[in-house]
């Protein structure tokens, strides 16, 4: 049976207070529309279509080419949201899943089960259905004596008896294609909302004696819809949870994982330490045997084995293996370390490269600059890059011995196995094997206490 899907995404999610469109609100690095729309991918769904509203340019330029989209102009509750993909689906036979932009946990096992149970239970819809402990807010499951589903009735226009199911819809269906569009134009807006609900295709396929079904999901967290900020934060923790969890199976150690923040594409090597406070973010890699010190960022970055980072910050930059950073040091975008490098204590790394074997421990800012293997970077060296309009960049050769405290006016060329005399500004290419000296010569005048001290 072909499998088709409906993404929810065109509502103005006012009980967020933002001026982001709901969806794109983000968690663990992906924006809850992101999440959702992978999720209905690894389920074997050959096309979707994504609902977005007036001014949901955004939402389309943030998922691209991943699905095809549905404009809904006016937001007039879900079932008139899920109507604006009859031009491109009504002809289509198959079964189509219908879930929320705002569902951003429920994973592609989940969903690929609630197809399977569909498929095989001959119904026109089946509803994925969760049973909580406060069901608050959530649409509730309508059961009539035999325990068939009959309704879906929202908070706001249940019952009290209603009110105290704790069975809940979460917000995804899988309907036949045709009995889906065919329920949808009977539905209509009298209710305490004045919307037009998807829930009552429900109500309306059941009085019409076609069979509902509903299958329940065991693991209840993943139901969660996010519609305010405090959901937000929920969804993000079990989220990680969640992340961190699968790392730890494939053999990652996290000293204190409720305080370590991993975002969702970020792969970890086996045998590789996470201590407590960690950020790992974006498309981060790292490899196995590394050791991630407390309170590190590392985003965008791939880092190779054996790595030791200690309280550092590292952005859109590659560490080869055997490499340590920090405490305090950071590598800001473009900087690439080769193997057995050392970056120490409050040492600035930006858009420059750095041979294998180089070391620079302390006080230092390289900016802009190429480095060969081997070198030493004395202590409180900087490459001056900027004339105050213009960045320039240096190199320097393999060998090279830079004295504490050198100024490297860019652009200049240090030569293999120069040297560089503490104090030196060097302005001028050095050649290879030369030492390279431009401070004033040292001289003492003598009895100047005494000097000093009659004025
Ligand atoms: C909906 C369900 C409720 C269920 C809950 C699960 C209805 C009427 N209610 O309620 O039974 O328990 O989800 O989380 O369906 N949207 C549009 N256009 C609109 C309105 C909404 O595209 O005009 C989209 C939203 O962007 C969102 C999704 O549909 O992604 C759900 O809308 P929301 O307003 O959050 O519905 P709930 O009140 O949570
Ligand atoms: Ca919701």
């Amino acid at each position: 049976m072909k499998r088709l899907a409906i993404v929810l995404a065109g509502g103005k999610g006012t009980r967020m207070k933002s001026t982001q469109y709901k969806v794109l609100h983000k968690l663990c690095g992906l924006s809850m529309v992101e999440h959702v729309v992978r999720s209905v991918r690894s389920s074997e769904v050959e096309r979707i279509v994504t609902i977005v509203g007036h001014g949901g340019d955004e939402v389309k330029s943030v998922l691209g080419n991943q699905s095809e989209y549905a404009i809904q102009s006016e937001q007039l509750g879900t079932g008139h949201a899920t109507l604006q993909a009859r031009e491109l689906l009504w002809q289509e036979s198959g079964n189509t899943l219908v879930i929320c932009g705002d569902t951003p946990l429920l994973s592609s096992t989940t969903l690929r089960a609630l197809f399977d149970y569909h498929e095989t239970n001959g119904s026109v819809a089946t509803i994925l259905t969760a049973t909580v402990d406060n069901p608050t807010g959530y649409g509730r499951i309508v059961r009539n004596a035999q325990g068939e589903v009959v309704q879906v009735v929202e908070q706001k226009d249940a019952t009290l008896e209603q009110l105290s199911i704790c069975e809940i819809n979460t917000g995804t269906y899988v309907f036949d294609n045709r009995a889906l569009f065919e329920a949808l134009q009977q539905v209509t807006n009298d209710n305490a909302q004045g919307e037009y609900y998807l829930t009552d295709v429900i109500g309306i396929l059941s009085r019409q004696q076609r069979s509902v079904s509903a299958y329940c999901m065991e693991d209840v967290s993943e139901s969660i819809g996010i519609n305010d900020r405090m959901a937000l934060s929920h969804a993000t923790e079990t989220m990680q949870q969640r992340i961190i969890t699968e790392h730890m199976k494939s053999g990652v150690t996290f000293i204190r994982p409720a305080t370590t923040y991993v975002e969702v594409d970020v792969q970890i090597g086996e045998d590789t330490v996470i201590e407590p406070n960690v950020v790992l973010k974006g498309r981060t890699t790292i490899g196995s045997h590394c050791m991630i010190g407390a309170n590190s960022e590392i985003v965008d970055s791939q880092i190779s084995s054996d790595v030791v980072i200690t309280q550092s910050v590292i952005e859109e930059s590659t560490v080869q293996s055997k490499t340590s950073i920090g405490p305090y040091a950071h590598l800001r975008p473009n900087s690439h370390l080769g193997r057995e490098v050392h970056i120490g204590n409050f040492v600035e790394v930006k858009n420059s490269t750095i041979g294998d074997g180089t070391k620079s421990g302390h006080l230092t800012y390289i900016g802009d600059s190429d480095l060969g293997k081997n070198i030493n970077v004395g202590c409180g060296t900087i490459f001056v890059n900027y004339d105050g309009k213009y960045k320039h960049r240096s190199t320097v050769g393999d060998d090279v011995f830079i004295g504490c405290n050198a100024n490297i006016v860019s652009p200049v060329h240090i030569d293999d196995k120069a040297f560089i005399a503490a104090g030196t500004t060097v302005t001028q290419d050095v050649p290879t094997e030369s030492l390279a000296l431009s401070r004033v010569k040292q001289t003492n005048i003598p009895n100047y206490w005494h000097k000093f001290s009659k004025k």
